[in-house]
């Protein structure tokens, strides 16, 4: 059997056979389980490639896209057959009066709906515990009051130590192999970190998820999305201390007028609800290691752009593009330049290796072999909470008033780089008047080179002309001459 905390993350084929009986999985419709267009995020497509995993429901508010997955699912494919049996219903307590209960559960839906003691609907993890079912949630665990998850974590303890219920959360990135291979560097070396910034920024247009923009529904930015990244600084530098957290925003209320397809769901939400454009913050790690924080919500062009620099004692680690196609460059004491270290470049492949790893703690029954439980969680959760009360926006009036790409006539940057790089072919050196551009020079000196020299065989072709050769006898007679007529001229 592979060992999932050593080496790269294995092939999902490698995990072993669950036994019969803990196969069949719940999980919602939407984006996070079947995938959307702003991201690489497919819980069903990872799944359906384990062995003996199938599906028996989907339990979805929006039942007709449940049963609209569902059938898509049935209709092609190549694991088309694990979807057999698989229903929709809309709501989980209609799910748990029925026959059909699933072994295990993806609660994959907007924080705000789960998460809490008492909930419309009935809370799901108290339910879902106490049928026994094990649960694989989405981050972030809650945007309820830290006290109340607390106390939902302590109860969720008590499930598991009473019926063995397993929970695990979709902090993924702590199986990536650039996170992966971070831990295991600053092990071996025994490097305590010293310094480290995490940066997450998303494309403004891409994320098109509306309970997203709004903070009520999403707890926002830093609470829902930069999340990942204190959860890793966390996993690698250990516990913020709160009182050290500082933080600053920028506003919903700077807008944006230049970029392409704004999200509607943001202009459909009041300006008091809608999340910060942009965040950074600082705090200080109970090891005495500093960090930094940086969130921004207005990436052009991209989905993503992520980043996690570490520095340690003789090493500075820099972990990229984990989502997509992510590297790790290292640069070590006494080396000239960094040196990238070969990881698996697959990102994909940390979705594999957390749900394998979810699959392994049911089967062996050991939620210990879980990076990310509930009960840890809720310390992202907490510590994401610190940051985002920290991170009151800016008054409008100390970054600008009126801000000027308010008023300013929308311009094409690519238009721009063109009329820049015009200007510079423009001004191209042959082009240009050289005086202008080069220092005066020095105002030449008087050649004494007559116009045609005669050339002599053997002989420079030119010499500076020397004076002529007058002797003391001649300058004499010379000045003598002279003196006759300019002293009579004189007097
Ligand atoms: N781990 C990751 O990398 C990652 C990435 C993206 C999203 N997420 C998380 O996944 C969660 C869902 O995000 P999403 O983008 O899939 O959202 P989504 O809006 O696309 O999907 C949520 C689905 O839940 C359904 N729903 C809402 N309330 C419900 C209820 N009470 N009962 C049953 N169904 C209900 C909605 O109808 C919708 O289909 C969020 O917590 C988000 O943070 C995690």
């Amino acid at each position: 059997m592979p060992d999932l905390l050593q080496g790269e993350p294995p092939s999902v084929l490698e995990f072993p056979t669950l036994e019969k009986g803990s196969e069949d999985f719940n999980m919602q419709a939407g984006g996070i389980n079947f995938g959307t267009a702003a991201g690489c995020w497919n819980h069903a497509r990872h799944l359906e490639r384990f062995p003996n995993v199938s599906f028996s429901a989907v339990c979805d508010l929006n039942f007709d896209l449940a049963q609209q997955r569902i059938e898509n699912k049935k209709n092609g494919g190549e694991f088309s057959h694990k979807w057999e049996g698989c229903k929709a219903f809309r709501t989980h307590r209609d799910m748990l009066n029925s026959d059909d209960r699933p072994d295990a559960v993806i609660i994959g839906t907007p924080p705000a709906t789960r998460g809490a003691l008492q909930i419309p609907g009935g809370p799901v993890e108290l339910d879902m515990a106490e049928a026994g079912i094990h649960m694989f949630m989405e981050k972030p665990v809650s945007v309820r009051p830290v006290d109340e998850v607390a106390e939902l974590s302590a109860r969720l303890d008590d499930y598991h130590q009473k019926n063995g219920v397993i929970t695990g959360v979709g902090y993924m990135l702590r199986y990536s192999a650039g996170v992966d291979m971070a831990k295991k560097l600053l092990a071996k070396v025994g490097a305590q970190p010293i310094a480290v910034l995490g940066r997450m920024s998303i494309g403004y247009s891409f994320l098109q998820t509306p309970f997203w923009w709004d903070k009520e529904r999403s707890g926002g930015p830093i609470v829902e999305q930069a999340t990942h990244f204190v959860d890793l600084m966390r996993y690698l530098c250990g516990e913020l201390v709160p009182d050290s957290v500082q933080a600053k925003a920028i506003g919903p209320n700077m807008m944006l007028s230049d970029m392409p397809a704004a999200p509607l769901a943001e202009h459909t939400i009041p300006m008091e609800k809608r999340v910060n454009r942009a965040t950074t913050a600082q705090f200080v790690f109970e090891s005495g290691c500093i960090g930094s924080l940086f969130h921004s919500a207005c990436l052009e062009g991209a989905r993503f752009s992520a980043e996690l620099d570490i520095q340690a004692d003789g090493v500075h680690i820099v972990i990229g593009n984990p989502y997509h196609m992510p590297f790790l460059k290292m640069r070590s004491s006494r080396r000239e330049d960094y040196e990238e270290v070969e990881i698996n470049k697959q990102g994909e492949a940390m979705y594999d290796a957390a749900f394998g790893t979810f699959l392994q703690a049911i089967r062996e029954k050991d939620p210990k072999i879980l990076r990310s439980s509930f009960a840890d969680a809720l310390k992202t959760y907490e510590a994401t909470r610190w940051i985002a009360d920290a991170s009151q926006p800016t008054p409008q009036s100390a970054w600008n008033a009126p801000a000027p790409w308010v008023t300013r006539a929308q311009p094409s940057w690519t238009n721009a780089a063109a009329e820049v790089i015009q200007e510079a072919k423009e001004q191209q050196p042959e082009q240009v008047d050289i005086q202008t551009v080069l220092p005066t020079p020095a105002a030449p000196q008087p050649t004494t080179v007559p116009p045609t020299m005669p050339y002599t065989p053997g002989q420079p072709a030119w010499q500076p002309q020397a004076p002529p050769l007058i002797l003391p006898q001649q300058r004499a007679a010379s000045s003598s001459a002279h003196s006759t007529s300019e002293d009579t001229n004189e007097q």
